[in-house]
């Protein structure tokens, strides 16, 4: 299968041709002896690496494009401080220090969440804002991409952020979809984040608008990971995503039923930050079994 996005005006291959496949990811700041283990043990029920790092990390950047390389995996790239959705500035210093890493990565594309990931010069990490769910977040977003795409010159797939709080009324796939196609992006749907989402607001994981509001076509990576869930006694409920948690089985549901909407659908990755190897092992086993229910016949 080879994959071909249209991107402006061309068609713009993403990474190699023909490569999909499932995805893993821990702390590459904290976890590669981790992820060495699991590469090993899990062999090539495997074909891409997540690497979360900054903008600034070049030494990281390089250990992790070993480390894939070694064990036949494929970079990509989640930046950590690449910030489409705040209210600083765009600073250019660092979309041209996140260019280089995806470089020295070969990252065919950048995932980055709609959120703010900086405020004020100091990152976020651990407390992302997620994006207001409103009509005005689309230019504001859209904008911002492309710039950020024009200085990094690689194409970025926008995520559902998480959404252990909600701003806003609308559902997030058909806002992402605006944006991406103002922004003339690519997306990546979380369908945990997703799950949590439609939970958190008491309406069903599937909604009509999945049908004919999604630009699935320019979706090229999936994400999954457990889901925390807990109702407090004044009815408050809070559903957040828990990376060292296995996969909720109504979480694989709704990723059957949607991912085989995605036909350019490139990589699914089980996020992992936070297990340790025998658990990692076993949800990359896990998904590389599921995986042939998720590919679209080309
Ligand atoms: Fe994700």
């Amino acid at each position: 299968m080879t994959t071909a996005v249209t991107h402006g005006s061309q068609i713009r291959e993403l990474g190699p041709p023909g490569l999909r496949g499932i995805c893993f990811s821990c702390d590459s700041m904290t976890g590669l002896d981790i992820a060495e283990e699991t590469a090993r043990r899990v062999g090539d029920a495997a074909v891409w690496y997540g690497v979360g790092i900054l903008a600034h990390d070049e030494e990281l950047a390089v250990r992790c494009a070993e480390f894939a390389r070694r064990h036949g995996l494929h970079p990509l790239f989640h930046p950590l401080d690449l910030d489409v959705c705040g209210t600083d500035p765009l600073d250019d210093r660092v979309l041209k220090a996140i260019g280089a890493r995806a470089d020295e990565l070969g990252s065919p594309w950048l995932n980055v969440d709609l959120a703010m990931w900086v405020r004020q010069g100091e990152t976020l990490l651990e407390s992302l804002v997620p994006m207001p769910l409103v009509d005005e977040a689309v230019e504001w977003a859209a904008d911002r991409i492309k710039h950020a795409q024009d200085v990094i010159g690689r194409p970025l797939t926008i995520e559902n952020a998480p959404y252990p709080f909600v701003v806003g009324n609308q559902d997030v796939l058909p806002l992402m979809t605006r944006i991406a196609e103002r922004a003339d992006c690519l997306m990546t749907v979380d369908v945990g984040h997703l799950y949590g989402l439609r939970m958190q607001r008491g309406v069903p994981a599937r909604l009509p608008s999945d049908d004919g509001d999604v630009a699935w076509e320019r979706v090229v990576e999936a994400h999954m990971s457990g889901t925390f869930t807990r109702r407090f006694d004044e009815g408050v409920l809070v559903v957040d995503d828990k990376h060292d948690w296995p996969v909720a089985d109504e979480v694989w549901a709704l990723a059957d039923d949607l991912l085989p909407r995605a036909v350019n659908l490139r990589s699914v990755m089980a996020e992992a930050e936070g297990m340790n190897a025998d658990d990692l092992t076993d949800s990359v086993l896990r998904f590389a079994r599921s995986a042939d229910r998720w590919w679209s016949t080309p």
